[in-house]
């Protein structure tokens, strides 16, 4: 037994039980939670740690803040639960109305839930009810990118791009139809950014076409990748490009926003950067209610919905959809987002930070590509830039350089995806309300991470 009575979590010593599920091995002990405000969070022996990654790119707001609290506390006091099935609550009201208003014309239903995955979901089915009540009931394939990413539950994870996790879990799936991500730091020979991603959408349409697009439903992809992509954003015109190929063959588009929405992005919905890009379906989970509670929605178009009411409504749900106090938080997290104007807070901070990282590659060699938007960015690193050349798996590298920079008081985000197929990288997105010298701390603490990762893989040569 450890001192106080308890084993760090998950690490129980030899004969000692623990009933949480354990970490991989060679993980070292994550150390307990004591509090968290703004930026900042303390583990139970008073270190401090800035969170340079939002958690999993969630908290947007940060950590304790007075809006959020209060209006948890007042939902909680008032009402805990209500299921849909027998009131509508104020708060999934208010929170859904603030939330169609910033989304923008088409967005103007909500269907919330309790995560990203769940409202991926929400959004697969809610395009297939769509085409039946419309009667293109032939469609069903959910075209995704390779690599990408959204969500672990099985239609979401069907639907995602990562060829390591589908050696495990692909026998549970009907796996969906794949076509390139447009990735731009290391395009096939012959191509650069732009010409791969102009390929990559003529893929899209040969895909479709290909599989007979009666029998297609829908394309999805993350406008700003995520953990899978490093944070990619391709040209301009490819978003444009993928939605006129939907257009044509009658294909739902959907963007995955989970990560990039909310303002994260430099814009509430991220297409609004790009001219005719937006999408169908729009879902958005994580900076929604930005840790607080879990929360995620599906915005679909009016009358989209009202096709699906006519034909008996949308027979989908969840025992939490809706649920009162998740709605109250994304109420005041939307608020607090939209009075601060977070969206282009986001996109001032981003661009300073991106420069910066980018700034650090001269005198850090294992940087090999920055990238991202406003404050969703990733750090690619690399054994050799010239080259562009990753770093073996059994290196370890992204895990060693997030453990380097927990110890130093820095909290990043980072996890090998695809098995590395397609290099690795660290996510830094700090939360949308951080202050210019909190920017400062993390390219310092950030640089030091990197050299002492660079003297450590030096010594083991
Ligand atoms: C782009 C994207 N989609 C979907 C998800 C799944 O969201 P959740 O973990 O809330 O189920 C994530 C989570 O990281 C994500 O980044």
């Amino acid at each position: 037994m450890v001192e106080g009575g308890r084993p760090p979590l998950g690490h129980a010593p030899a004969g000692e039980p623990v009933h949480v599920f354990s970490a991989p091995k060679g993980t070292p002990p994550r150390p307990e939670i004591a509090r968290a405000e703004g930026v900042y969070m303390w583990d139970g022996a008073g270190k401090r740690y800035l969170d340079a990654c939002s958690g999993p790119v969630a908290c947007n707001l940060g950590h304790g803040n007075a809006r959020v609290l209060a209006a948890l506390n007042a939902q909680a006091a008032a009402a805990t639960f209500a299921s849909l099935g027998h009131f509508e609550s104020r708060a999934n009201r208010a929170m859904s109305d603030l939330l169609a208003g910033l989304a923008g014309p088409g967005f103007e239903r909500v269907f919330p839930t309790s995560g990203g995955s769940e409202a991926i979901e929400a959004a697969i089915k809610f395009a297939r009810q769509y085409k039946v009540a419309v009667g293109e009931g032939t469609r069903w394939k959910v075209i995704g990118r390779e690599p990408s990413y959204h969500g672990n539950t099985l239609g979401a994870f069907a639907a995602g791009g990562d060829a390591a996790a589908r050696e495990i879990f692909g026998p549970l799936t009907k796996t969906m139809p794949k076509v390139p991500a447009p990735l731009t730091y290391r395009p096939p020979a012959g191509h650069d950014a732009v010409s791969y991603a102009e390929a990559a959408a003529a893929a899209l349409d040969e895909r479709i076409r290909a599989e007979g697009p009666e029998t297609v439903l829908a394309f999805i992809l993350e406008p700003v990748g995520g953990v899978a992509t490093g944070a990619l954003v391709a040209p301009a015109s490819y978003y444009a490009a993928v939605r006129r190929i939907c257009d044509d063959h009658g294909v739902v588009l959907i963007h995955d926003e989970v990560m990039s929405g909310c303002g994260r992005s430099g814009h509430f919905v991220t297409s609004d950067g790009w001219p005719g890009a937006r999408p169908d379906l729009l879902v958005l989970a994580k900076g929604l209610a930005g840790g607080y509670l879990p929360l995620g929605a599906l915005l679909a178009p009016a009358a989209w919905v009202e096709r699906v009411a006519a034909i008996g409504g949308f027979a989908h749900g969840h025992t939490y959809t809706g649920h009162p106090l998740a709605a109250a938080v994304g109420e005041a997290v939307l608020t607090e987002t939209r009075d601060r104007d977070l969206p282009a807070r986001a996109a001032r901070l981003g661009a300073d930070l991106k420069a910066r990282l980018t700034g650090l590659a001269a005198r850090q060699p294992l940087i090999g590509d920055v990238r991202g938007q406003g404050l969703l960015l990733a750090v690619e690193l690399v054994e050799d830039r010239d080259s562009k050349r990753a770093f073996a798996a059994d290196r370890r590298v992204t895990e060693r350089l997030g453990d380097i920079a927990q110890d130093l008081g820095l909290l990043i985000y980072g996890r090998r995806t695809n098995g590395g197929r397609y290099g690795e990288w660290v996510m830094i997105a700090p939360p949308l309300i951080a202050e210019d010298g909190e920017i400062d701390e993390i390219v310092s603490l950030f640089d030091q991470a990197l050299s002492q990762l660079t003297a450590e893989l030096a010594a083991a040569r």
